[in-house]
């Protein structure tokens, strides 16, 4: 049996989990998906004869933490299980061509500590999918996000047919050299991006308090604080809440960022240092020392005035100017700023393809093309919850 874990803020990995699920069945054997996000997390019980695939999106170069603490605590391997594992990265389409992401250490952590835990890896790809990162870019154009699901549609059921047939696939393995250049950014994300783009949420004056962000949130990290959203250093920015928020209410505080950092390196360089520099001479040095400790004091000093002005920002956005001002200096409030959710891509088959009838020249019965599904269809969900909703119309 395929136990196919994901992943999945807006719906990229989830649907690369169906289409596995989908190719497995549809070989005649037994396949499962299940999602890390809902409460509770998923069940894991691996038994000896089964196969582990892992989906899930890159974050700043790296799985998200999420998907990190699962693998952590993943069992051993009963019987050198085969494991294969896919990650979702930011495929763009520019000028017609379709550009890849940048897996950072993804793949390379997950494959490691599924080895050291006893699994063979047999499979490790990334699909470039349309990125959802739309706190620093707008979302796709409709066309581009069908042509690339479309595209990674295939890719990824080319990718389980090589494994059902018993072969192995390492196209991951291919943008090693990059993967490894940009590692410690991963790591730099890891620390302190993260923590910096979670508290880069703010909710219009659009919000009506309706609670969709606080319960859909796989990582329970907003809370309604006096009325209003209040997003925690728990969120990963998966963009969930950012895309599903019926009221288009959820901005990125560029604006709020700006005046921050801003502020921030005013301070540092007209009061810490000038204040530091002769209690600690090493700040001043040119070498390595002096680099690590700017860089890591500048890093907590950046967090914390970010956590702190985000808390009075919070509380001010009561406030009819301070709340205008946040939200029209946020580039996400305007209408070209599109948001970003994934066409649901269909359940899959819950027959084995040699019980299925294909007409002589007709589509395949088995496999609705992604492009039918954003356009609606009859697409039950694997489990009910209300995270499972990817298939709205794009906006
Ligand atoms: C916070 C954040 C960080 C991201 N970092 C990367 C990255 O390092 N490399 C990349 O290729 N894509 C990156 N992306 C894009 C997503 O990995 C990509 O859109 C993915 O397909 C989303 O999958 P999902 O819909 O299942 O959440 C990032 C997206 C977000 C929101
Ligand atoms: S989902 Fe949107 S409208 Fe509803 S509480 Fe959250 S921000 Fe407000
Ligand atoms: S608060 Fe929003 S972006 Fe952050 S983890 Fe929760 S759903 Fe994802």
């Amino acid at each position: 049996m395929l136990r196919m874990y994901f992943f999945s803020g807006t719906g990229n990995a989830r649907n690369v989990a169906r289409w596995m699920v989908d190719a497995w069945r549809r070989r005649g054997q037994d396949a499962e998906a299940f999602d890390l996000g809902k409460p509770g997390g998923p069940l894991v019980d691996i038994g000896p004869d089964d196969v582990v695939g892992l989906a899930s999106p890159t974050h700043g170069f790296n799985f998200p933490p999420i998907t990190l603490a699962f693998l952590f605590a993943f069992p051993r391997a009963p019987r050198r299980n085969r494991v294969l594992i896919l990650n979702t990265r930011a495929g763009l389409r520019l000028f017609g061509l379709c550009l890849p992401g940048l897996s950072g250490v993804a793949q390379l952590l997950a494959a490691l500590v599924f080895l050291l835990k006893g699994y063979r890896v047999v499979g490790m790809r990334p699909i470039d999918l349309p990125s959802n990162w739309i706190s620093i870019h707008p979302g796709l154009r409709e066309d581009n996000v069908r042509i690339l699901h479309e595209r990674c549609e295939a890719v990824t059921r080319r990718f389980a047919d090589r494994l059902l047939d018993g072969r192995r696939d390492y196209r991951a393995l291919f943008d090693l050299i990059q993967d490894l250049l940009i590692a410690p950014i991963a790591l730099g994300y890891y620390f302190a991006g993260r923590f910096l783009f979670a508290k880069s949420f703010i909710a219009s004056r659009d919000c009506d308090a309706c609670g969709v962000c606080v319960q859909q949130c796989p990582l329970e990290a907003v809370r309604l604080v006096d009325g209003r959203p209040f997003w925690s250093w728990r969120c990963e920015s998966c963009m969930h809440c950012m895309n599903r928020c019926p009221r288009r209410a959820i901005e990125t505080g560029h604006g709020f960022l700006a005046v921050s950092l801003a502020l921030l390196y005013v301070a540092l360089a007209v009061l810490v240092y000038p204040a530091l520099r002769p209690v600690v001479p090493v700040l001043a040095d040119e070498g390595f020392a002096g680099q690590a400790l700017r860089f890591v004091l500048e890093n907590v000093l950046m967090l914390s005035s970010v956590f702190l002005g985000y808390r009075l920002l919070h509380s001010a956005m009561r406030f009819r100017v301070v709340e205008r001002l946040a939200t029209l200096t946020s580039l996400t409030h305007f209408a070209f700023w599109r948001r970003y959710r994934a066409p649901r891509a269909p359940t899959p088959g819950p027959v084995a393809c040699d019980e299925v009838v294909a007409e002589p020249g007709g589509p395949d019965p088995g496999h609705v093309p992604v492009g039918q599904a954003l356009h609606g269809g009859n697409f039950q969900n694997l489990n009910d919850s209300p995270r499972d909703e990817y298939s709205l119309p794009l906006p």
